[in-house]
C-alpha cells in the first residue's frame, strides 16, 4: 500500500522534537564555539564551528518541516552556552557528534522506519549522514590544533546541510542536490 501521508506515531514525533532541539542547541553552541576559537586564534576551527553551526540550522529547520506537517508545532529549550578553552570546545563537540552518529539518529531511524514514516526517516538520516562528517572533521581539527589557526572554507548543503571541506563531486552524495547548492562557510 503506496502512502505519501505520514502516519501518527507518538514516539516519531517526540524524537523528531528531541532531535529539534538538540538541532538547535548545537547550532547555539557552535556559534559561541566559533567566536571563542576566533579569540584564541584558531581561525580554521571558527570556520569549521561556523559552517557546523549552518548545518544544523538546516538539519532544525528540516525536521521542523516536518513535525508541521504531522500537525504539531516544532520546540527547542536553548540552553547556556558554557564555553570552554577551543581544544575543550572541540572535545565537547566531537562528543555531541558521536552520540548522534552513534545512538540518538540511529535509534531514531528505526523506530520511525518501523513506524513507516518516511519523511522522518529521510530528515534523520540527513542529519546522520552530516554528523558522521562533523565528528571527523572535528577530529581531524583536534589533531591538528598547532595548526588550525588560518580561516579556511568548508562547503555545506543548503538543502540537507552535508559538510565537507572541499567539492569533489557533482551532486551532494546525500541528497542528490546539484553541486551549486553548496554553500562557502569560512
Ligand atoms: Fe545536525
Ligand atoms: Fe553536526
Ligand atoms: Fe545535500
Amino acid at each position: 500500500m503506496a502512502s505519501t501521508g505520514i502516519k501518527p506515531s507518538e514516539k516519531t514525533l517526540e524524537n523528531l522534537q528531541a532531535a529539534f532541539n538538540g538541532e538547535s542547541n548545537a547550532n547555539a553552541k557552535y556559534t559561541e564555539f566559533a567566536t571563542k576559537a576566533d579569540e584564541d586564534g584558531y581561525h580554521k576551527v571558527a570556520s569549521m564551528f561556523r559552517a557546523a553551526a549552518k548545518a544544523e540550522k538546516i538539519h532544525a529547520e528540516a525536521h521542523a518541516r516536518v513535525i508541521k506537517r504531522m500537525g504539531a508545532g516544532p520546540v527547542a529549550n536553548i540552553e547556556t552556552v558554557h564555553v570552554g578553552s577551543t581544544r575543550e570546545n572541540l572535545e565537547a563537540a566531537i562528543a555531541g557528534e558521536s552520540y548522534e552518529r552513534d545512538v540518538m539518529y540511529p535509534a531514531f531511524i528505526a523506530e520511525a522506519d518501523a513506524a513507516g514514516n518516511a519523511a522522518a526517516v529521510r530528515t534523520f538520516n540527513a542529519a546522520l549522514e552530516a554528523e558522521k562528517e562533523h565528528a571527523r572533521l572535528y577530529t581531524e581539527l583536534l589533531n591538528n590544533l598547532a595548526h588550525a589557526t588560518v580561516k579556511t572554507s568548508y562547503y555545506v548543503c543548503a538543502i540537507c546541510g552535508f559538510t565537507v571541506d572541499k567539492i569533489t563531486f557533482e551532486r551532494c552524495p546525500v541528497c542528490n542536490a546539484p553541486g551549486e547548492k553548496f554553500e562557502e562557510v569560512s
